[in-house]
């Protein structure tokens, strides 16, 4: 297997989970990309904004939604240069309005692409992979988009297997 990095974004606070507020203290995208690091041998790196979103549910949704309409980037703690050293990128994210957090395209975008596979991977609570794969053909510019993985938020402790196998399958 070629070599692997996840490139993530999650956020801890309070989240909905089944139908209820909980307080995460680890977030659900950052339990899965470490399982990918683990089971997979990847490399993680993550997104981390200067601006930290709300740890209050409501208040993350509507700076959420704030920033989606004006396609905004936020500006992150630490930028990565180069993904020249690996042969599959994973992109790994919560599920916000149907889509990635605005920080991960503030990072895509710094990026070559051009040769890479990407693989969208999207937490989420009921949307699925809802626009992850479009947004991956978007803003990584050369690369080819391949089979996503959208993992229910509250089933990201109990995904190792799902994730194992996954990795099989799609890292080359
Ligand atoms: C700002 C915000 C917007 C969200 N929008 C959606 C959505 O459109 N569809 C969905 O299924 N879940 C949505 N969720 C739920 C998250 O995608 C889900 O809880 C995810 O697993 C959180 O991952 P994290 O803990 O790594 O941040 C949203 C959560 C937040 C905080």
């Amino acid at each position: 297997m070629g070599k692997t990095l996840v490139i993530y974004y999650s956020r801890k606070g309070m989240n909905y989970v089944n139908g209820a507020i909980r307080d995460l203290k680890k977030g659900n995208t950052e339990i899965v990309a470490e399982y990918f690091r683990d089971l997979a041998g990847a490399d993680l790196f993550e997104v981390d904004t200067v601006n930290a979103y709300s740890t209050d549910y409501m208040t993350c949704t509507d700076e959420a939604k704030q920033e989606l309409r004006k396609n905004e980037r936020p500006q992150l703690k630490q930028y990565l240069s180069s993904i020249a050293a690996y042969d599959n990128i994973v992109v790994a994210g919560p599920c916000w309005w149907g889509t990635y957090p605005m920080a991960v395209f503030s990072q895509l975008e710094k990026l070559d692409f051009s040769g890479k596979k990407v693989f969208p991977v999207m937490t989420h609570e009921g949307s699925g992979l809802a626009g992850a794969p479009a947004a991956l053909k978007k803003h990584c510019k050369g690369a080819s988009v391949g089979q996503g993985l959208a993992i229910h938020g509250a089933d990201a402790a109990s995904s190792k297997s799902i994730i194992t196998a996954y990795a099989k399958a799609n890292l080359k």
